[in-house]
Parts: C-alpha cells; structure tokens; sequence
C-alpha cells in the first residue's frame, strides 16, 4: 500500500475539473495506454490572457488522477507565462509529496502542461513531440527527458530516473545507457559546480540549510564518491552536527574518515556553513567494503 498524503487521497476520490473543453485554446495530450499512464489536459483563456478554465482526462493510477486534479487548479486562474513556469516538484509539492515510485505522475502533468502551452502558442499547428533519441523503448522516454528528469530533480541513480520517468522500468535493457547519461551529467557538474556557490555567513532558516546541505552532498560530494566506487547518504542534521552515512565503503575504513572530514565537512563549510561538523552514522553504514585501488 502506497504511503499517500490526506491531500493525494482526497484529489483521488474528489478529482476537480474532469473532462474536457469544448472549443479549448489549448490542448496537451501526453503519455500513452500502452504504457498505463495517459493525460489529456485542456485549457481556455480569457480575454486577459489568464487561465479560465482547465480540465482533464487521465488513465492511470491514483497518483496520476490527484496529480492531474490538482494541476488543473494549480493553473485556474494563473497568467500563461506564470502557469508555464510550474514545475513537477510544485505539482508533488502542492500534494504534500509523492511517492518516489510515483514521482512520474508529477512529470506526466508537467509535461501534458507544456504540451498544452505549446499548442496554444503555435496556434495548433504543432504537436507536442517528444525531443531527443529514444533510450528507453519499453516506455518510449527519449535521452532528452531523461537528462532533464536528472537535472531538474538531481537525481543520481538508475532507480530514481525509473521513478520519475519509467525509462528503465520495463525489460531493463536501457539501464546501461540510463548509467551513463547519470555519470555524463555528474561529470558536467563536478567540472561546473555552478550551483550552489560557495557562501559566506548569511543567517539561513533550518529548511535552507538542509535544503543546502542535500544540494551541496548531491552536486558536490555525491560525484566525487561514486568515482570511487562509493555514495553518501545525509541521515539528519541536529544543528550544526551533519549525520551522514557511508554507502559502498567499509565504515571501520581509514579513507572513509579522511573523507569524512577532508572531503564531506570540507564541502558542506565551504558551501553551506563554516559551523557545520559531520559525523558518521555507523549504525546504518553498509557492508561490504567496496573502495576501489
Ligand atoms: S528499454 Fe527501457 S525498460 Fe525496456
């Protein structure tokens, strides 16, 4: 049994805006039966240009119907270009989280809403069509949207994209290539640390700083790990004490300490706070050890 919020339950069992408009100045249609997810999203405007109306039809799971329903009054009422910007996260967001397994749902709505904007801004002519080389062809996700699914949710395993695209989900035969779009975006970002920058004293709320830190360990640390054959996980943040654990290497390893404090503290002072200290969560630290060299 899935682990759903009150507010993914109710839009299950009350879904707003079913159906579909007659006449809409724009339509998104995305996803497929075959695949056991499909979402047809239609909207009208006013003479403003802001979100009149919007409905839906969707096939598919709980999570695809909430989510689907609670797009739909996410963009009522919304000028285009602001409706536009909404993201998956926002849409899981809205619902209180989803499940990872479930996290597809939320990009399925994301993408049916581009799709619809589209439409209406060519007047029609264009179909959404799906960009890049097909990777996974169980479901049909090309390169594309699996390098976007990466960036935009820094997600860092094969398991995750699965989640929130289904490529890799079916026979399995495109996890190689999955594994290596993965590795090619943590290359680009261990070359162009971009974001976060490094950061001086500015006083940061308990959710920033933790919301910093999961960034700083999945944009900084996390690469540097997974070149050697290990990854990191944070388990809590008690202040300024970092609780992380080990995954992939032997927690009585000497390099694991040295990494600790060379590499991890290292990072989260530099990136998020000169107070910070981490320590390491022994207790859940995986076996065996797995240091490469
Ligand atoms: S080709 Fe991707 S799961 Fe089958």
């Amino acid at each position: 049994m899935w682990d759903y919020t009150d507010k993914l339950k109710d839009h299950f069992f009350n879904p707003r805006n079913v159906g579909e408009i007659k006449n809409p100045d724009g339509v998104g249609e995305v996803g497929s039966l075959a695949c056991g997810d499909a979402l047809k999203l239609t909207f009208e405007l006013d003479e403003n240009g802001r979100i009149k109306d919007a409905k839906f039809k969707t096939f598919g799971c709980a999570s695809a119907i909430a989510t689907s329903s609670v797009l739909t009054e996410m963009i009522k009422g919304k000028m285009l270009d602001e409706a536009a910007k909404i993201t998956n996260k926002d849409i899981a967001d809205y619902l209180g989280g989803l499940p990872e397994q479930k996290m597809h749902c939320s990009v399925m709505g994301r993408e049916a809403l581009e799709a619809a904007v589209e439409n209406y801004r060519t007047g029609g002519k264009k179909k959404h069509e799906l960009e890049g080389n097909i990777v996974c062809t169980c479901f049909g996700v090309t390169d594309k949207e699996i390098e976007r699914v990466i960036r935009e949710n820094n997600l860092t395993t094969v398991e995750e994209v699965t989640n929130y695209c289904k490529a890799g989900g079916g026979c399995g035969g495109c996890k190689g290539e999955i594994e290596k779009i993965i590795e090619t975006i943590q290359g680009d970002r261990v070359k162009q640390p971009i974001h976060p920058s490094p950061r001086k004293s500015t006083k940061l709320t308990n959710i920033q700083k933790i919301q910093l830190i999961q960034q700083t360990i999945n944009e900084q640390i996390r690469p540097a790990l997974r070149a050697d054959g290990g990854n990191i996980e944070l388990i809590d943040v008690d202040g300024n004490k970092v609780i992380v654990a080990f995954r992939g290497m032997c927690a009585q390893c000497q390099l694991a300490e040295f990494t600790l404090k060379d590499v991890v503290e290292a990072k989260l002072r530099e990136f998020v706070s000169q107070d910070l200290y981490v320590e390491e969560d022994k207790d859940s630290a995986q076996q065996p050890h797995n240091h490469r060299g």
